[in-house]
C-alpha cells in the first residue's frame, strides 16, 4: 500500500492512512514522516526510514523498490509511508508500477497534501471565486541560480494559484521567472514552514521580495510557497487548531 501521511501531524492522517498502519508488517516511511506517526503501527512492525532529511544519506530509488517487493513476497503487509499525498511529488506511479509489473498489486491511500494543510491552517483559500481560478503545484528545476525548466508562463495568469514545492531554495528564482513572464511583482506570497504541524511558520511578502524573505528567515523544516492574491488572505498566525500535544497529536 503507497499511504499518505499528511503535511506531519497525527490527527491529520485519514481514518484510511491510521487503519494501514495500524495493520502493517513491515514500513518504509520518508524524511518528512515523524515518529508520533510511526508510533501508530503495531510493536512488531519492521520500521525501515529511507529518507534523511538534513543532507544525511537516502536509499536511491531502486533500493526502495527492491525492498518493498522483498517484503511484499515474505508475505508481510508492506504500508510504503509518504509525506502528504503520495500522488503530489511523490513518486507513486514509479513504486506502483514497479510492484504491479512484478505481480504485486498496490493500493494508494490520499493523504492531506502540503497546499491543504497550510491554507487550512492559515486560514486562505487556494481558490477564491472571482479572484483565483485555477491551482498549479509545481515545483521548479533551478541551475546556476535561474529556472532550466518551461511552463511557467501560465503562471503570469493572476487569477492562478501556484503552489510550489520543494522549492525553498529557488523561491528567488522562480520569482525572477515569474516577474519575466508577467506576473505583477506586487503579486501577494507567501512560505509556509512545517504546515500542518504544531511549529508551523509563516512569512509574508510579494513576488519581488519572496527570495530574499525565504533567505532571510533560513527555514531548516519543509516549505511550500504560495503565490497569488489568495495569499493576502493568509493570516499572521495559525488558526486554532484542536489540542495537540507537542508532536501533532490529539
Ligand atoms: C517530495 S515533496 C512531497 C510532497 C507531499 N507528497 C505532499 O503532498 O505534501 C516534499 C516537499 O513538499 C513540501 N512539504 C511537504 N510537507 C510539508 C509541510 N509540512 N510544510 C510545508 N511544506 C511541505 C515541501 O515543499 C517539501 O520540499
Amino acid at each position: 500500500m503507497l499511504v499518505g501521511a499528511g503535511p506531519g501531524a497525527a490527527d491529520l492522517l485519514t481514518v484510511r492512512a491510521l487503519r494501514a498502519i495500524e495493520g502493517a508488517e513491515a514500513l518504509l516511511c520518508d524524511a518528512l514522516v515523524g515518529g508520533d506517526i510511526l508510533d501508530l503501527a503495531p510493536r512488531r512492525c519492521l520500521r525501515i526510514r529511507t529518507g534523511k532529511r538534513s543532507g544525511g544519506a537516502s536509499m536511491r530509488q531502486d533500493e526502495i523498490n527492491a525492498l518493498m517487493l522483498k517484503l511484499a513476497r515474505r508475505g508481510l503487509k508492506v504500508v510504503r509511508l509518504k509525506g502528504g499525498d503520495p500522488s503530489v511529488f511523490g513518486r507513486s506511479a514509479e513504486e506502483k508500477d514497479y510492484l504491479e509489473a512484478r505481480g504485486v498489486p498496490v493500493e494508494i491511500v490520499p493523504g492531506v497534501t502540503a497546499a491543504s494543510a497550510a491554507a487550512a491552517q492559515f486560514g486562505f483559500p487556494l481558490t477564491h471565486r472571482g479572484e483565483a481560478r485555477r491551482v498549479t503545484f509545481a515545483t521548479a528545476r533551478v541551475q546556476d541560480g535561474a529556472i532550466v525548466d518551461g511552463g511557467w508562463d501560465a503562471g503570469a495568469d493572476p487569477e492562478t494559484t501556484l503552489a510550489l514545492y520543494m522549492a525553498r531554495d529557488a523561491a528567488g528564482a522562480v520569482a525572477a521567472r515569474l516577474i519575466a513572464e508577467g506576473r505583477c511583482p506586487r503579486t501577494p506570497a507567501i512560505a509556509v514552514e512545517n504546515a500542518g504541524r504544531h511549529d508551523a511558520r509563516i512569512l509574508h511578502a510579494d513576488l519581488a521580495t519572496l527570495g530574499a524573505c525565504v533567505e532571510a528567515a533560513s527555514p531548516t523544516g519543509p516549505v511550500l510557497l504560495v503565490i497569488g492574491s489568495v495569499a493576502a488572505m493568509a493570516r499572521a498566525e495559525t488558526v486554532a487548531q484542536p489540542r495537540l500535544n507537542r508532536q501533532g497529536a490529539l
